[in-house]
């Protein structure tokens, strides 16, 4: 079924509800998206004209009076002035409340979070852990579960007695297992949502939890260890930025910034010059460790492991319905710093998943298998035969899909996943402002990438030596504000090698800057922000937008206020602030409950003693809800 969003979901079961938010664009939806496509070009047209250089966008854009500005909008919530305080805001007529705070126990008997003392060894792995990013929901046999990322932890509040610093094995562990995922299994009453506690499908998933590796790269020279020397099962996810869902009603987990885990010991024990494997700089693997794991772990000691380090930066596959599942590392998506997984259907049912790698100047990707999927019908190698493209955006907004395969690459396959980004540059794919979030259009064949900033842009190269010319989708140099992305694929099918582009919005400051920098029309004085990155599309086609970037509120950020969400309308363009989070705050990961009267909303690092007051600052992830209990979106 697709969403509709006149559905009344009250009368739906559990079940038609998961299928509800997981919808699959049919075959009358492609004559709307047309219709729409054109109405949209009249829009942003403005936008677009500046696409070979920032000083053709004028002042124009910025008129207050167009006729976007004046239609009725579309959202039920009234929009909220940007804030500075430490707390979280919502519109009059919602409410928040928290459903869990890092160190909550998931099991009965589980001491919880003490400031003096941190979390004991003992409890680690079995509370809520640190730094909530991407999530998803999941109801199975009428539960509700939700799949939440950690993605790294602070040494100073997890390890209080040393004040940060990792000095025994004991400690690093104890950091590993405050990292990964939670699956926790969540219920609601009357005084709001919250975990259940010792239910069965509770399960923390670590940087020692065994997986698999699976698809064309396992079992290579480059992913054996000498603890593993079938290269075929590693230790542990880390890093776990943004997240996906499949249409089979798994968790996709996604492998960020690995490269900070490992480091070597070598340094210390001589001055000969360190011997750094092939594709580390490429990846930004340096001889420190951010947590210095490597002095008591040899695993992440990559003098003795050099191979370790190439099994991350996947994309792992987690069945959260099954607390002794194996979670296993899809090689085929390719080997980079993966913010997210967005899972779509092409028109023939082959799975495609969007994939950004979040860093200066790098690519955005898509997975394309060979095999379709049917509804209820096996899913084995979906996520492992198949093709890995990278994007090449042209500045008259077409673009394509390039693929990455020996031929083109040169190198063999398993060598083009594990070095994806080397790979990419081989075939002269598009530098981008770094890619994080993709999401998709549940009512229409587009898909959004937030581009949230990238200050090298136009003055310095990636990483592989790669030019980042401005133009075309990253189009102002030295970007401080970020912009989102949007692509339609040709003959409306997410299959398709080819697609046109153009630019949903450019962030930026109408009231410090009346250039490039300015903005978008649809950027004005009441919505400001800047650095987009968290982005999904609820069931309605209402896309969210999370922000990850700069709250001085000074200078070129005046105005914009505490790291925040906001809804855009993908028809006209409207964008409206709805949530703003605390000061310090990254707001990111979003999905909703069952029958879409709650929105689960993560924030990640606040910098002021939120929630609890006292000395503690928690990342937590908040329920949100409308005072009448109606429908979010
Ligand atoms: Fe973990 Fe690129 O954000
Ligand atoms: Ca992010
Ligand atoms: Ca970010």
């Amino acid at each position: 079924m697709t969403g509709n969003r006149q559905t009344d979901l009250s009368d739906l079961s559990f079940d038609e509800l998961d299928e509800h938010n997981f919808p699959r664009a049919e075959e009358n939806e492609f004559d709307r998206v047309v219709e729409r496509a054109i109405s949209r070009r009249g829009f942003l047209g403005g936008v677009l004209a500046f696409g070979s250089g920032a000083a053709v966008m004028g002042t124009g854009l910025l008129d207050s009076t167009s006729a976007q500005a004046q239609a009725a909008s579309r959202f039920a919530f009234t929009p909220i002035a940007a804030q500075t305080d430490g707390t979280v805001h919502v519109p009059e007529g919602y409410d928040w409340k928290l459903l869990a705070r890092w160190g909550d126990p998931y099991f009965s008997g589980v001491d919880a979070f003490d400031p003096e003392t941190g979390v004991s060894l003992e409890a680690s792995d079995k509370v809520f852990g640190e730094n909530t990013d991407g999530m998803e929901s999941f109801v199975y046999n009428g539960h509700q579960l939700l799949a939440i990322n950690h993605e790294y932890v602070n040494p100073k509040i997890n390890l209080p007695l040393t004040g940060g610093e990792t000095e025994t094995a004991e400690d690093a562990l104890k950091l590993q297992n405050m990292q990964g995922v939670s699956v926790i299994e969540i219920a609601e009453d009357d005084s709001g949502w919250s975990i259940v506690v010792d239910s069965p499908f509770n399960r923390r998933i670590h940087q020692n939890t065994p997986m698999k590796i699976s698809g064309p790269a396992a079992g290579h020279d480059l992913l054996k260890t000498e603890a593993d020397p079938s290269g075929t099962s590693a230790l542990g996810t880390m890093n776990n930025c943004g997240s996906g869902k499949t249409p089979w009603g798994t968790y996709l987990t996604c492998e960020e910034n690995f490269n900070t885990y490992f480091g070597t010991t070598e340094a210390s024990q001589d001055q000969k010059p360190i011997e750094r494997p092939f594709g580390y700089d490429r990846y930004g693997i340096a001889n420190e460790g951010r947590y210095g794991y490597e002095k008591f772990d040899p695993r992440f000691d990559f003098s003795k492991n050099p191979n370790e380090p190439n099994r991350f930066g996947w994309i792992v596959e987690i069945d959260p319905t099954d607390p002794n599942n194996t979670p296993v590392k899809r090689t085929a998506l390719g080997r980079f710093k993966h913010e997210n997984a967005e899972v779509v259907l092409s028109r023939d049912g082959r799975v495609v998943v969007y994939l950004g790698d979040d860093e200066r100047g790098e690519f955005l990707y898509k997975f394309v298998s060979n095999g379709s999927y049917v509804p209820g019908g096996p899913t084995e190698g979906l996520l492992d035969d198949g093709t890995l493209y990278v994007a090449k955006f042209n500045d008259d907004q077409s673009g394509e899909w390039l693929a990455l395969t020996p031929d083109t690459t040169g190198m063999p396959l398993a060598e083009i996943l594990v070095y994806s980004r080397i790979a990419a540059s081989k075939v002269g794919a598009t530098t981008m402002d770094r890619p994080e979030w993709v999401a998709a259009n549940p009512h229409a064949v587009e898909a959004y990438c937030c581009l949230t900033n990238n200050k090298n842009r136009g003055v310095k190269t990636n990483a592989g030596g790669d030019e980042t010319p401005v133009g075309g989708p990253n189009p102002r140099e030295t970007n401080n504000y970020g912009q989102i992305v949007r692509w339609f694929p040709r003959e409306d099918d997410h299959g398709s090698t080819t697609f046109d582009w153009d630019l949903y919005v450019m962030a930026g400051n109408p009231t410090v800057h009346k250039d490039a920098y300015a903005g978008s029309e649809n950027v004005n004085e009441g919505n400001l922000f800047n650095s987009p990155d968290g982005m999904a599309f609820d069931s309605s086609g209402i896309v969210w937008i999370q922000t990850d970037g700069d709250d001085s509120n000074e200078g070129d950020f005046a105005g914009m206020g505490n790291n925040q969400m906001l809804a855009g309308d993908p028809v006209t363009g409207e964008i409206a602030r709805f949530m703003t989070g605390p000061n310090g705050c990254e707001v990111t990961g979003l999905c909703w409950s069952a029958d879409r009267r709650t929105m689960f909303v993560g924030i990640q690092h606040p910098g002021s003693n939120w929630p609890d007051g006292g000395k503690l600052t928690r990342s937590s992830v908040i329920a949100i809800k409308r005072s009448d209990n109606g429908l979010i979106g």
